[in-house]
């Protein structure tokens, strides 16, 4: 474990095995209905790997990148720095986190994918922190792990930028935030 870590709360080991555990959940629910999953950028990156080798079913990949404003209410309020080029009308699509965490993010673009016509929306998140929550937002169907309100890096998710390349997630340690 690096040093800069206080604690592994979700080994690789693990994180396959669940990964696993879903995709075969969405193969059988999707097998008919060739879904698009969706990632947000940077942070799905690693997730969205894993998880699309266990979909055994026609599926399409595309990938946004967006933020929400950061404020204490929904405001509609999304930058599109990268959008997807497949047209949803009328698809399914599961949107792939690393971590829904105030809900902001994820019913921003929710609502914008509505607009556009999608015929279904999931949410598959490798982690999940309901304490954080700040709006009534869509909930994920799809959750790898369910974990109390820490902040936590590696397997894509970062803290400036630094620490997606960890193969685990695991509590960072505050010194390295507060010094
Ligand atoms: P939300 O809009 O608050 O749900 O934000 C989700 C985004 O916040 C994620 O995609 C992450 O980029 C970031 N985030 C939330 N919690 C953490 C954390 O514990 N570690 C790293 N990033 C986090």
């Amino acid at each position: 474990m690096e040093d800069f870590i206080e604690e592994v709360i979700f080994s690789n080991e693990e994180i396959v095995k669940k990964c696993d555990e879903i995709g075969k959940l969405i193969t059988e629910e999707y097998k008919d209905k060739k879904p698009v999953l969706i990632g947000l950028l940077k942070g799905c990156i690693p997730f969205f790997a894993e998880l699309m080798k266990h979909i055994k079913c026609d599926m399409e990949i595309d990938f946004m990148d967006v933020s929400s404003y950061q404020g204490s209410h929904s405001t509609g309020a999304v930058t599109i720095h990268k959008d997807i080029k497949v047209d949803i009308r009328n698809r399914h699509v599961i949107l792939v986190e690393d971590i829904v965490d105030s809900g902001l993010t994820i019913q921003e673009v929710i609502n914008l994918l509505e607009d556009r016509g999608a015929k279904s929306i999931e949410i598959a998140t490798l982690l999940d922190k309901p304490a954080g929550r700040v709006i009534e937002c869509k909930e994920p169907k799809y959750i790898c792990k369910t974990i109390e309100p820490k902040f936590v890096v590696g397997f894509g998710l970062d803290y400036n930028q630094l620490y997606r390349n960890l193969d685990y997630v695991g509590v960072l340690k505050r010194s390295v935030y507060e010094k």
